[in-house]
C-alpha cells in the first residue's frame, strides 16, 4: 500500500505523501469496513448517527480530505501547470458554460483517482506474492525471465513488453484474486437478459470473483497457472470470461497504468527478493478483495546471471 500510494501521488499529483502513508492507510481501512452500510436503505443517514463507528468513519474521511485539499491548495497557490493530472483538472474548462471546476469537484475527482489508483494495485501485488510463494515452479520460471531480460539491472518502462511471463503471472493472480471482485450496474429501464427480465431500478452485480472461477472457461480453477494467458489461451475464451478491470464505458480508466506499474514493480522486487509466506491470508471481501492477515519473510535472491550494472 505504501509503495502504490506513493506512486499514484507522485505520478498523478506530483505530491509526496510518504510521511502520511500510515494514517492514510488506516483511514482507508476504516472507510472500507463501513462501506457496506452505505448500500443499506438510508445508509447515508446512518453515517450521521453519534456512534463511535460513525465518528471514526467521519474522522477517516476528514483525514483523507485534509491530504487531498492540501495538495489542491498548494497547486492553486503555485499556479504552475505541472503537466500532470492535477493541473489538467484545475485547468479544465466547461466546454459549454466556460469556467473551471470548484474545489469540491476537483476534490471528488482527485479522491476517486487517489483511492482507486492505489488500493487495488496493492491488493493485486500482495496476492501475487502469495501465489508465487505457493507455486515454486511458476516462481522459478518468472525469475528465469527476469534474470534473462534484466540481468540484474533495474527495469525501465521499455522492459515492460519484454516481460510477458511476469505479466501472465499478474494476470493469473487477478483471475483468482480479483482486487475489484464485484461491480454493480443500475438498470435505467426494463432489460431482457439471458431469458430474465431485469426491472428498471434493479441493481445488477457482475463479479469477476465468480466468473473467473467458472470451470467452463477455467479448467481446474483453483490451480494457479499463468499459461492460461498465452495468446492461444486468450483466444480460446469469450472476451468477458476475464474482466478484472470491468468493461464497457465505465471500464477502469487506469488499466494500462496498472498493468505497467504492476509488472515493473513485480520485476523490480522479484529480481532481488523472494517472499516466504508465514501466515496464509484470508480473503476479506468488501469493496475490494484484501489479503487479510498475510505475513511473510523476505529473502535476498541471487540472480542466475551476472550483474551488469
Ligand atoms: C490492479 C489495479 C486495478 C484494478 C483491478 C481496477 C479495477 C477497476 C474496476 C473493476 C473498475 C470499475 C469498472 C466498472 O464499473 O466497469 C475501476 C474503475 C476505476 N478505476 Fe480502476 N483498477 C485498478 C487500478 C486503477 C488505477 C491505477 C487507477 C488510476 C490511476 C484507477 C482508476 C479508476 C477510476 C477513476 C475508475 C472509475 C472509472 C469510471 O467510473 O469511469 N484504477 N477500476
Amino acid at each position: 500500500m505504501r509503495v502504490t500510494l506513493s506512486v499514484v501521488a507522485k505520478t498523478l499529483f506530483n505530491a509526496d505523501v510518504d510521511e502520511e502513508a500510515d494514517e492514510i492507510g488506516a483511514s482507508l481501512t476504516e472507510l472500507i469496513h463501513i462501506f457496506p452500510l452505505l448500500l443499506a436503505p438510508y445508509g447515508e443517514h446512518l453515517l450521521r448517527l453519534p456512534f463511535p463507528r460513525m465518528r471514526r468513519f467521519r474522522a477517516a474521511l476528514d483525514r483523507l480530505d485534509r491530504t487531498i485539499f492540501s495538495i489542491i491548495e498548494e497547486r492553486r497557490k503555485s499556479g504552475r501547470d505541472e503537466g500532470d493530472l492535477l493541473s489538467m483538472l484545475l485547468l479544465a474548462q466547461d466546454e459549454e458554460e466556460g469556467g473551471g471546476m470548484s474545489d469540491r469537484q476537483v476534490r471528488d475527482e482527485a479522491m476517486t483517482l487517489f483511492l482507486a489508483g492505489h488500493e487495488t494495485t496493492a491488493n493485486a501485488l500482495s496476492w501475487t506474492w502469495y501465489a508465487l510463494s505457493q507455486n515454486p515452479d511458476v516462481e522459478r520460471e518468472m525469475h528465469e525471465e527476469l534474470d534473462r531480460v534484466l540481468a540484474g539491472r533495474m527495469p525501465t518502462p521499455a522492459d515492460y513488453p519484454r516481460l510477458p511471463f511476469t505479466e501472465m503471472v499478474l494476470a493469473e493472480s487477478m483471475r483468482m484474486f480479483p482486487p475489484a471482485w464485484w461491480m454493480g450496474r443500475l438498470a435505467m429501464e426494463d432489460v431482457q437478459l439471458g431469458g430474465w427480465t431485469v426491472p428498471k431500478g434493479a441493481v445488477v452485480i457482475v463479479a469477476p470473483g465468480v466468473t473467473q472461477m467458472d470451470e467452463r472457461w477455467w479448467p481446474e480453477p483453483q490451480r494457479f497457472d499463468p499459461r492460461r494467458f498465452t495468446a492461444e489461451g486468450k483466444a480460446s475464451r469469450p472476451r468477458m470470461a476475464y474482466f478484472p478491470f470491468g468493461a464497457g464505458t465505465r471500464i477502469c480508466i487506469g488499466e494500462s497504468f496498472a498493468w505497467m506499474e504492476g509488472v515493473l514493480m513485480l520485476a523490480t522486487l522479484a529480481q532481488r527478493w523472494r517472499v516466504e509466506i508465514t501466515e496464509t491470508p484470508r480473503p476479506q471481501a468488501s469493496i475490494t478483495l484484501r489479503p487479510r492477515g498475510m505475513r511473510g519473510k523476505t529473502w535476498r535472491r541471487v540472480s542466475t546471471r551476472p550483474r551488469t550494472g
